[in-house]
């Protein structure tokens, strides 16, 4: 324990030597350790507009690695931006890389031509070069808040899209916009024609690349049964890459920062059961407790985002204290050919949304 407070103390007066040349971003789903550290904390939609508009020389990302990509790509060429453990990656945007996604290109272009007929589409999970992707084929970026309005842009462009990486979000998102479920089919990289027919390409309006959040993907339309049955003035809220019928059964679906909204602003004494990461969860139990609210997490198992879970204080004061020494360490750099088409897309979504 007294190895924790030192080094809470360790990143507060690092913190402090460097002033206004560091700025920490948190996403929501860090643990307290680390996210009270944090200037500003958001969803991936409001950390990536901070990270346009930011003055300090170095951009800490207390997050996973494509958010820090993110934050290389939007600053300024002069701005640095660190993510304290490497290793913190996103498991959903590995399920898409570019070796398949050009693979998927040159199959989908045998029955129509892709160019002409798809907007690829990426969910903001995911890596540099297949936001790069999408800059060189007409696509665009999306977040779980403004998937429904860049899908709309999507289709001013062309008739159909290919979503990737997250299934969970792109179905629920074009269910929202009335595309009937037959319409979405699954696109599965890993099989020939993304074990599809000519048939069932030529009729979809968004193929749904074979991806979702292993976190996510753990919450039950039992739970809400369940928390229903117990509480029938319950009220339930999820995360658009919860599973369909989880989104079809709750009474809200939004990103992290609208969750945290719309129960916040809540009248007194409501009860509700939230699917989405277990810190983000959990503080806002904590934070809705004098109000007399009940924020009840929606899985009985622990569904933590592991990989945001390696940004710990420990990493935390060693890039900072790096820093204060004047070394930089862990450093995100997205190549600069990459990095302009990348921006092209982020800056159409930013845009559109
Ligand atoms: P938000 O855009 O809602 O912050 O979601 C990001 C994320 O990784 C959810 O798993
Ligand atoms: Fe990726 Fe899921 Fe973690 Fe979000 S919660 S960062 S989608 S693994």
């Amino acid at each position: 324990a007294s190895e924790d407070a030192d080094c809470q103390r360790r990143i507060i007066a690092a913190k402090e030597k460097l002033g206004k040349r560091l700025v920490i971003l948190g996403h929501h789903y860090q643990n307290e350790t680390v996210y009270r550290h944090a200037d500003f904390t958001g969803d991936s939609l409001k950390l990536s507009r901070y990270c346009e508009t930011l003055d300090a020389e170095y951009i800490v990302f207390l997050g996973v690695h494509f958010m820090a990509e993110v934050a290389d790509i939007l600053s300024r060429p002069d701005q640095i931006a660190i993510l304290p453990d490497l290793a913190a990656g996103c498991s959903m945007a590995d399920m898409a890389n570019l070796a398949k996604v050009e693979r998927s290109y040159r199959e989908l272009s045998k029955v129509l031509n892709f160019d002409e007929t798809i907007t690829p589409v990426t969910y903001i999970n995911s890596a540099a070069d297949l936001k790069a992707f999408c800059g060189e084929h007409g696509g665009i970026v999306c977040t779980s808040t403004n998937a429904p309005k860049i899908l709309e842009w999507s289709f001013k462009q062309r008739e159909k899209v290919l979503f990737f990486p997250d299934q969970n979000l792109g179905r629920w998102s074009g269910y929202k916009m009335g595309i009937p479920l037959d319409e979405m089919p699954i696109w599965d990289p890993d099989q020939p024609m993304g074990g599809l027919t000519e048939e069932q390409i030529k009729k979809a309006k968004i193929l749904l690349w074979k991806g979702h959040c292993a976190v996510h993907q753990m919450f039950r339309l039992q739970n809400i049964t369940k928390f229903r049955a117990e509480h029938p003035d319950g009220i339930v809220i999820s995360h658009p890459e919860a599973p369909f019928e989880v989104c079809q059964n709750s009474d809200y679906v939004g990103s992290t920062e609208y969750i945290l909204k719309t129960v916040s602003e809540a009248p007194a004494n409501t009860k509700w059961l939230v699917g989405t990461e277990l810190n983000l969860v959990n503080r806002l139990a904590e934070q809705m407790k004098p109000q007399g609210k009940l924020v009840q997490f929606m899985s009985h198992v622990v569904c933590e985002c592991s990989t945001m879970a390696r940004i710990d204080p420990q990493h935390l004061a060693w890039v900072l204290e790096n820093l204060v020494d004047g070394n930089v360490v862990n450093q995100i750099k997205v190549p600069a050919h990459e990095a302009k088409l990348a921006k092209l897309t982020l800056d159409r979504m930013l845009a559109a949304s």
